[in-house]
């Protein structure tokens, strides 16, 4: 059953009606847990509230479906505004994006270009830009635009997905590049000729480049909210002796709210990922098939706002 919804939510997020529609009619179905704000103005005010705690931030403008240079180009100037919103507020924040949220899909120039705007503004302000990574498909892409960039621009990183069979040798493929790296375990329905089916092999997988990437002496970012997976980077930070200065602990805005204290209370350095923005619809799917559970807040989202 789980898996089934799952599949359902997964399906929802690639819908681009619902997308659209959703954007028109605004926060609905609990939106407003998982997503701190419409503009970055609202967003800044929950950043300040984080950073009052101790937390730092990685900021996301959502964005999905982008369809012309307009829109992309519109997308680029909405992520330069968030840097300098960062710079201004003196914010203990970071920038993460999309690259189809950057046209992507439309032309490998004008991704290249959006894409040097934003590090140019970044390096002025001192913002370092993370990569998301979306669905196989688009991997190669963003794997080459990463690599590319990365000899121009120090202020850059990308995220690896332990799901894929192919990802120990994507990591290590990255090594000379002495990447900042962020591992997940990757939110997307792939394919099994890609992909791992079964959590389990998820799991393993994930642990082992988690491994790798320490060992090679790379900056890590763990981004979960898996308490198994936390608790072997501890115990790879204990039997290593890996620095506290190269990993940190990332987690998604208003998820297991007692776990992000809790390691910050330890010590450790906890990055919350904080998207705004009006386009929420396919960001929430995702988060809804991660945990079906996720479900009783929608129903009291569609009578609350
Ligand atoms: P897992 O799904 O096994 O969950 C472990 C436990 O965490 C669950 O039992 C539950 O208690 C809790 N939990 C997990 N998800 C929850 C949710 N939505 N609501 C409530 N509780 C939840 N993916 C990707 O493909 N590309 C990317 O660029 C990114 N970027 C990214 C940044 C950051 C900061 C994070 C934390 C995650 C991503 N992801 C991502 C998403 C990632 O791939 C993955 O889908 C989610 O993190 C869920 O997997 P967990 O590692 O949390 O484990």
């Amino acid at each position: 059953m789980e898996q089934i919804m799952r599949n359902f939510f997964l399906f929802l997020s690639n819908n681009k009606t619902l997308t659209k529609a959703a954007k028109k009619y605004g926060f609905r179905f609990g939106a407003s847990r998982f997503v701190a704000g419409v503009d970055i103005h609202e967003a800044a005010n929950k950043i300040k509230a984080l950073n009052d705690k101790g937390f730092v931030v990685t900021v996301d403008h959502l964005g999905e479906f982008i369809d012309s240079e307009f829109e992309a180009k519109q997308s680029a100037e909405e992520c330069i505004t968030a840097i300098k919103v960062i710079a201004k507020e003196q914010l203990q924040a970071e920038l993460s994006l999309k690259l189809t949220s950057l046209g992507l899909d439309i032309s490998h120039e004008l991704v290249m270009e959006n894409m040097r705007k934003i590090l140019q503004a970044g390096r002025e302000q001192g913002v370092t830009v993370t990569i998301d990574m979306e669905d196989y498909a688009r991997l190669e892409q963003t794997l080459k635009i990463f690599t590319t960039l990365k000899q121009e621009f120090d202020n850059l990183g990308t995220v690896l997905q332990a799901y894929l069979y192919r990802v120990e040798e994507d990591l290590q493929a990255l090594n000379e590049y002495n990447p900042y790296l962020r591992l997940v375990k990757g939110a997307y329905k792939e394919s099994e000729t890609v992909a791992f089916p079964d959590k389990a092999d998820v799991d393993q997988n994930y642990k082992k480049i988690i491994k790798q990437n320490l060992l090679n002496g790379n900056y890590t970012a763990i981004a979960t909210h898996d308490d198994n997976i936390i608790a072997y980077t501890k115990e790879l930070e204990q039997t290593y002796d890996i620095p506290s200065e190269q990993f940190e602990f990332q987690m998604l805005y208003g998820i297991r709210l007692e776990l992000q204290e809790r390691l910050l209370q330890e010590g450790y350095k906890v990055r919350i990922y904080l998207p705004y923005g009006d386009d929420w619809f396919g960001y929430n799917m995702r988060r809804l098939a991660e945990r079906p559970a996720n479900v009783a807040f929608v129903l009291k989202g569609i009578f609350k706002k």
